[in-house]
């Protein structure tokens, strides 16, 4: 008896271990690990947009659909989420599902997740997109990015800014950056040269 407990707690643990270990794993293959944004940051970058009720979101790289929840429950936005790692995906599918917020899709759903690669999404109805890159990915992104989004739509930065746009606000203590398409040129440097201090 004792040895048949030991061995389905062996068990279960082994099968956790490997679902964490493919839910930390998987996204390295996409060269953009997983790193969730903290809640009080999320929130700030979404003021700092000025996030409408109704406006559509894209968070690129969904993760745990924390972005998707926040923007929908505390903005009234509708949010797409962009993941290409299974666990994730089907983990935010789930948190729809069980919030009952019709993750199949259908076009009025508040809340969707996509299992997709983001270079690879239509983002053209999009008024905000949140973005988690690194700087790898914001070099190699930002050109077709500024190509795909409609005249208006922002954009927010988080850890890593576009190094070519310049940033339409930028708040150093969650080193957040926002930009409006089309974006203007020069980067940070163009936006320090503008306040007074610099
Ligand atoms: C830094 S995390 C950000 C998660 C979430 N946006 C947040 O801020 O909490 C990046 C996520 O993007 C996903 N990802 C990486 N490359 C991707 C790609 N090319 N297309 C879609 N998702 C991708 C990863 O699996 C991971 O879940």
């Amino acid at each position: 008896m004792f040895l048949q407990i030991l061995f389905i707690i062996l068990y279960i643990v082994a099968i956790l271990s490997l679902i964490y270990g493919l839910w930390m794993i998987v996204p390295f293959f996409y060269r953009l690990p997983w790193v969730p944004t903290a809640k009080d940051r999320a929130r700030r970058a979404l003021k700092m947009v000025d996030l409408k009720p109704n406006e559509l979101l894209y968070d690129l790289g969904a993760g745990d659909g924390r972005i998707l929840f926040m923007a929908a429950k505390e903005f009234g936005a509708r949010a797409i989420g962009i993941e290409a790692s299974p666990l994730q995906y089907a983990f935010t599918w789930l948190r729809i599902f069980f919030k009952g917020r019709h993750p199949f899709g259908h076009r009025q759903a508040q809340i969707q997740v996509r299992h997709e690669n983001f270079f690879q999404t239509d983002l053209s109805d999009a008024d905000v997109i949140f973005a988690y890159l690194t700087p790898k990915l914001t070099i190699r992104f930002q050109d077709d990015l500024a190509k795909k989004l409609k005249p208006g739509a922002r954009v927010i930065a988080v850890a890593f800014d576009f190094p070519d746009w310049k940033p339409s606000d930028f708040d150093e203590r969650y080193l957040l950056f926002t930009y409006d398409m089309p974006p203007q040129k020069g980067g940070m440097a163009a936006y320090l040269a503008e306040k007074e201090d610099f």
